[in-house]
């Protein structure tokens, strides 16, 4: 049940965004067999979710409860909270003081200046903070991913979220603007939650 929800979930979510990016590379979501993959499998496949997870083009806006969003990664040097003192507030998107969207609403074109706020989606802003991944362990966000009371009472459907801010996923794999690129694709990464998911959802400290 868990697992069928999980893949529903991430079906729903994709046939809808796949409106939006029909001129996309196309993402195919197909589990592998129930039964078919090895907890050892699952386990390998949580790594390179972690390798993502914890890369910069996610987690520096996968912050904590300081609200502070993060610059991060070989493009910035050296890692710091955002500069000009920007801090989104509780309500995540700056409306306590200046508003994300007001640098980083969605503009037409590529993000290939270096250093110039991306420009991605309008929704731009802090993930929430039951999502904090900035420097956690893979088993903390391993647990985290998979807790229904950690992402948002949503079951397993919280982690196909992630699949409606895809604007925001497009860009993280390619930034542009001498930004690294997040690790492997996105196609990979949601075969790889497929296969954690098939495999039960294992965590090293299992
Ligand atoms: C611009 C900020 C931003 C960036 C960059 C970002 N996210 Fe998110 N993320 C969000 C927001 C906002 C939400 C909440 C979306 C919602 O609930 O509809 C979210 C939620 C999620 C969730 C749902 C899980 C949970 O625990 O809430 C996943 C999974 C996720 N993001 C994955 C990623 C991955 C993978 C990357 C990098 C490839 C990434 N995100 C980069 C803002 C961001
Ligand atoms: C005054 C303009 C401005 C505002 C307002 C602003 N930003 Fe930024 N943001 C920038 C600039 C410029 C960069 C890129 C800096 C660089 O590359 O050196 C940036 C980069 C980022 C990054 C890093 C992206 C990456 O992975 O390279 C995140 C995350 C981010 N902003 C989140 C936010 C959030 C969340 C808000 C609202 C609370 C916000 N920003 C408000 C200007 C702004």
């Amino acid at each position: 049940m868990f697992l069928r929800q999980f893949a529903i979930g991430l079906l729903a979510a994709f046939t809808m965004s796949s409106v939006v990016f029909a001129d996309e590379t196309d993402v195919s979501i197909v589990p592998p067999a129930e039964g078919s993959v090895s907890i050892e499998n699952g386990l390998d496949a949580f790594s390179r979710i972690y390798e993502v997870a914890s890369h910069p083009r996610c987690s520096n806006c996968h912050v904590g409860a300081d609200n502070r969003p993060m610059w991060s990664g070989p493009s910035y040097g050296r890692t710091r909270a955002h500069g000009m003192n920007i801090n989104a507030g509780d309500s995540r998107i700056g409306a306590e003081t200046i508003q994300c969207s007001t640098c980083h609403a969605y503009r037409e074109g590529l993000n290939d200046t270096p250093h110039a706020a991306p420009q991605v989606a309008m929704n731009w802003q802090l993930a929430p903070v039951e999502a904090e991944w900035f420097g956690k362990s893979s088993d903390e966000i391993c647990n985290q991913l998979r807790d229904p009371d950690r992402n948002g009472g949503r079951t397993m459907l919280e982690l196909a979220e992630h699949l409606n801010h895809d604007l925001i996923l497009h860009w993280a794999w390619n930034p542009g603007g001498g930004r690294e690129p997040a690790p492997y694709s996105l196609q990979e990464h949601i075969d790889d939650l497929l296969i954690w998911g098939v495999a039960g959802f294992p965590c090293a400290n299992d």
